[in-house]
């Protein structure tokens, strides 16, 4: 497509940010694959959809193989396909791990993979994790260990492939939210979450977006744990 000059990526791309974040990419002029396991065909030829759960190696391979043999490169990757289960250390379930595990850490592993794999071939990449600031600031009344243990997984590798990467032209950063207005909290919700802010309130889906778009621009930013979370990660309040 001859008004596509760089492509992204996009995981979790059927819903709340990681839809957000398809918009945005587009209006930037972007061409942008994106994925989900019930993202639906769009009509927009500036898009590729790939359902599939990202959990699974061949959704992957899929991803990469369709989304350059529509735009012939990829510029930059958002693994933000992520689910979220709050629940007491010991109650957590067999499939709680492994659902955990899977979309979260996995659904990460393989797709970054690919995109590294062909960054390097162009010699220009960037990769953004959409992580949570529960990592650095547990709290009280939301235990979520599998949260902390997979994003701050993320977090770690974000800072370890942001040095492996980093003489080859490739940067790799994360944002870190607060909570955020998405389908993922249904509206009775939010104004007890607002109070787990010192700001007061939730964040929106622009202002992660604003961030990613932040980072994709910033060019002498790599390994920057970006926190977006109406200063959670600050300390107590
Ligand atoms: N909302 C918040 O307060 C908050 C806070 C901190 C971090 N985050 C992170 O931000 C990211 C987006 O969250 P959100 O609030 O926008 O969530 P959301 O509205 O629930 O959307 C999640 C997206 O991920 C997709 N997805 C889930 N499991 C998948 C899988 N196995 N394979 C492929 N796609 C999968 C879903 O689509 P399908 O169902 O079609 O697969 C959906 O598109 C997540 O990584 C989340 O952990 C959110």
């Amino acid at each position: 497509m001859s008004n596509i000059s760089k492509v992204a990526v996009i995981t979790g791309a059927s819903s709340g940010i990681g839809a957000a974040l398809v918009k945005a990419f587009r209006e930037a002029g972007y061409g942008v694959v994106a994925n989900s396991r019930s993202i639906a065909p769009s009509a927009d030829p500036g898009i590729v959809a790939i359902s599939g759960d990202i959990s699974s190696p061949e959704t992957a391979e899929r991803i990469f193989s369709e989304g350059v043999a529509r735009f012939g490169r990829i510029d930059t990757l958002v693994n933000n396909a992520g689910i979220f289960t709050a629940k007491p250390f010991t109650q957590f379930t067999a499939e709680d791990w492994a659902a955990n595990i899977g979309t979260n850490l996995a659904g990460f592993f393989h797709v970054t993979q690919h995109a590294l794999r062909r960054m390097e071939a162009q010699g220009s990449g960037h990769i953004v994790q959409i992580t949570t600031s529960l990592v650095d600031q547990p709290i009280n009344g939301v235990p979520s260990v599998l949260a902390s243990l997979t994003k701050g997984g993320l977090n770690a590798a974000t800072k370890s492939l942001a040095i492996e990467y980093a003489s080859r032209g490739i940067r790799v950063n994360a944002v870190s939210p607060g909570i955020i207005k998405t389908p993922m909290h249904p509206p009775e919700t939010h104004a007890a979450l607002s109070g787990l802010h010192p700001l007061g309130r939730m964040g929106t889906m622009q202002e992660i977006v604003d961030a990613v778009l932040f980072l994709e621009k910033a060019a002498f930013v790599t390994g920057e744990i970006l926190h977006v979370d109406g200063g959670q990660a600050a300390g107590h309040w």
